[in-house]
């Protein structure tokens, strides 16, 4: 089955997922062409979950000893632009050569829900997962995508929007699906190479979840990186107020990719927990949590539900 999705963009239901062209081809270019290394590194994420955050964040830890603060490339670079998007890239290429002469530790960000990739990337590359509360996910969606429908066509209301993305047609959609797979993987893998995250976690004590990063990643904090405060100097560069304020993410208004109006100030709005609050209606909020709970039932994955 196809739909229009939220911008005109035809989505396909596959395996499960509300998947753009450019996903189910580039997933079954993973699957026949991609050869894992131990050393690869995958942040994982369904769309307004907190990538551009954790491209940064990861990016920081482990090139930590390759630049120093003051000209880090985070300062100059938009987060998009120094991870590759790992199926964007296959796809592209139309082949895996290029990631194939990527130094490692290759770096790579993906959308792609755990279940397209190979059995063994599985048990190969290490897995970084973030996850939001659906509800501040339809907020954040919702403000991105609607910059990126064709000006031809009528604006998609805040309405329809919501109930395309309560039925889980949204890209990379349903949202609960795609957390499901990766908090499973978590809990099941025997490598342990699933690092399963919440974004509300990671905002509370960011500190904690750099370190936690770090371990996960193979390249904990020394006692004397710790005595020189490079933790906190991680988390103050990747943080919304630093990230969002730098000139390339504040003032970089020329669209990133010809056919799509979005720019790098697009990928800060507010960066917030609970900006739902703002937006939806009571009805609209508890069928989110409804749904949340239904699907994660069992599961021992949950959010943190507040009205
Ligand atoms: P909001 O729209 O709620 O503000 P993604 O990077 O997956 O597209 O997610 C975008 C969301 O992450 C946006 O949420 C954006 O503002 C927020 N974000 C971007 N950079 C951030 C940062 N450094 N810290 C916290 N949130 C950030």
């Amino acid at each position: 089955p196809k739909d229009k999705g939220w911008w005109n963009e035809n989505l396909a239901q596959y395996q499960g997922f509300w998947l753009p062209s450019l996903a189910v081809l580039g997933a079954l270019l993973i699957n026949d062409h991609f050869k894992p290394r131990p050393t690869d590194i995958i942040l994982s994420t369904s769309p307004k979950c907190g990538t551009t955050w954790l491209r940064a964040l990861i990016f920081a830890i482990i090139n930590r000893n390759s630049y120093d603060f003051e000209h880090h490339p985070l300062v100059t670079t938009n987060p998009q632009d120094l991870v590759p998007f790992f199926e964007g890239y296959i796809r592209r290429n139309g082949s895996c050569s290029l990631l194939d002469s990527l130094p490692s530790p290759r770096f790579l960000s993906t959308h792609l829900p755990y279940s397209l990739f190979p059995k063994s990337m599985a048990s190969t590359c290490r897995f970084v997962y973030i996850c939001r509360d659906p509800k501040d996910v339809f907020v954040s969606k919702w403000h991105f995508m609607k910059k990126l429908r064709p000006k031809e066509l009528a604006p998609i209301s805040f309405d329809e929007a919501f109930e395309l993305f309560s039925r889980g047609v949204s890209h990379y959609g349903p949202i609960w699906d795609h957390a499901l797979g990766y908090w499973k993987a978590s809990r099941e893998s025997p490598d342990q190479n699933v690092l399963f995250l919440k974004y509300e976690d990671v905002k509370k004590e960011t500190s904690v979840y750099v370190r936690k990063l770090a371990e996960f990643l193979g390249v904990p904090f020394s006692a004397e990186e710790e005595k020189e405060g490079i933790v906190e100097r991680i988390v103050r560069l990747c943080s919304f107020e630093n990230l969002s304020n730098l000139e390339v993410n504040k003032t970089a208004k020329e669209p990133r990719i010809k056919t799509r109006p979005v720019s790098n100030p697009d990928y800060f709005r507010k960066g917030q927990v609970g900006d739902w609050m703002n937006h939806l209606t009571l009805e609209m909020s508890r069928l989110l949590d409804q749904i949340s709970k239904d699907r994660f039932q069992g599961s021992g994955l949950s959010f943190d539900l507040q009205e």
